[in-house]
This record gives C-alpha cells, sequence and structure tokens, in this order.
C-alpha cells in the first residue's frame, strides 16, 4: 500500500517508519512526505531516506480549501491509500478528510481523551499524572478526537521531568506506530458506518 506521511518537525517517527519499512516490519510503500515547515528536520531525513518530500506553506493558499485540495490531487497522482500523521501540526479539513475518509491515522503522546492538543506531555507532568501514554486514532475533523485504534500506557515516577517522560514516549511511538500500520494496512480499508459513526 502506499502510504504518505504528514509531518512538521523533527520526524522521529517518520523515521521509525522508514526504518520499519527497511528493516520488513512493516509491508508498505511510503510515496512521500508532505511537510508544511520549510526548515524542519524531517526533511533531510526524507533526502537521507530518499523519499521525495513536498512543502506545502498554508500561507502562499488563499484558503485551507486551496491549501488541502492541492494536497489532494499529489496524493491523487501518486495513488497515496492512506495519510499517516506524524507530528503534523495542522489540523485536516474536510477536503482531505472526504478524499481519505477512514484512511487518516495520527499519533499523539498522551491517553487520549487526556491531554489532547499542543504539548501533551507538559500537560501530563503539569498535571501531576500518574499515567500518561500514546494513542494511535484515526482523524477527524476535530482536535485529537477521531476514534481511538491502540493505546499504550506508562507510569510516570514521582520525579518525572518532560525530558524523561519524553524519551519514554518516543520509545513507546517508534514501536507501536509501525505494528498498528502493519496491521491497519493488512486487514485494508476500514469502512466507515453512516449511520452509527462507527468504523
Ligand atoms: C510525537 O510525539 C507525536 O505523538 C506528536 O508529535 C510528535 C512528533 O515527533 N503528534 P517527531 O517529529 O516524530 O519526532
Amino acid at each position: 500500500k502506499n502510504i504518505a506521511i504528514f509531518a512538521s518537525g523533527s520526524g522521529s517517527n517518520f523515521q521509525a517508519i522508514v526504518d520499519a519499512v527497511q528493516a520488513r516490519l512493516l509491508n508498505a510503500n511510503i510515496s512521500l512526505l508532505v511537510c508544511d515547515q520549510p526548515g524542519a528536520y524531517v526533511i533531510e531525513r526524507a533526502r537521507a531516506a530518499n523519499i521525495p518530500s513536498y512543502i506545502f506553506r498554508a500561507k502562499d493558499y488563499p484558503s485551507k480549501e486551496d491549501f488541502e485540495n492541492e494536497i489532494a490531487l499529489l496524493l491523487k497522482n501518486r495513488n497515496v491509500e492512506w495519510i499517516v500523521l506524524a507530528g503534523y501540526m495542522r489540523l485536516i479539513g474536510p477536503t482531505l478528510l472526504k478524499q481519505y475518509e477512514g484512511r487518516i491515522i495520527n499519533i499523539h503522546p498522551s491517553l487520549l481523551p487526556d491531554f489532547p492538543g499542543k504539548d501533551a506531555i507538559g500537560q501530563a507532568i503539569a498535571a501531576r499524572a500518574q499515567w500518561s501514554g500514546v494513542t494511535i486514532h484515526y482523524v477527524d475533523e476535530g482536535m485529537d478526537t477521531g476514534p481511538i485504534i491502540a493505546q499504550e500506557r506508562t507510569r510516570l515516577e514521582e520525579d518525572e521531568t518532560r525530558e524523561s517522560l519524553q524519551r519514554k514516549i518516543q520509545a513507546i511511538e517508534h514501536k507501536l506506530y509501525p505494528s498498528i500500520l502493519q496491521m491497519l494496512l493488512t486487514i485494508g480499508d476500514v469502512k466507515h458506518d453512516e449511520k452509527t459513526g462507527a468504523y
């Protein structure tokens, strides 16, 4: 299956997926990287892995619809079947949601519905949470609100810091995302029931 990875930042999850494909743990073709930040380190990673990257800056387009139409066209031309968000710091709008219904997934560094949005790790530390972790979920129009596919938790120690929690969460993410992706791509397209909203 052809997948596109969307990322805005360092791309350690992008790298984990690339490595899993190379190690034949994940049977997928990473067609391309979509990035909205010209200086992001993930672009270097894509270059090193020989994966084409496409940079779309939202401010170059008059509307979100135009911005997403351009991306949607590229994905269609490249026969992309799944969109994998990996630290993509932008909400997906109706244009892409419609074209890829039930085939867009995201990874988030908390046990949703706890700590959605930005800086989930800092939020967990500030709340003195006992547990946090990682969630992989289908993407809908909300912020980190779509149906949950998988979660893995980790315990916060008394002296847990943002840095130590980030390390633990990243270690989970880099294993969990490739394995869940492999499962999803293997079972095929998940159908969305219009009436019940279930996947
Ligand atoms: C990850 O923690 C992911 O859960 C969140 O953004 C972060 C991206 O990190 N959505 P990286 O760019 O993959 O290193």
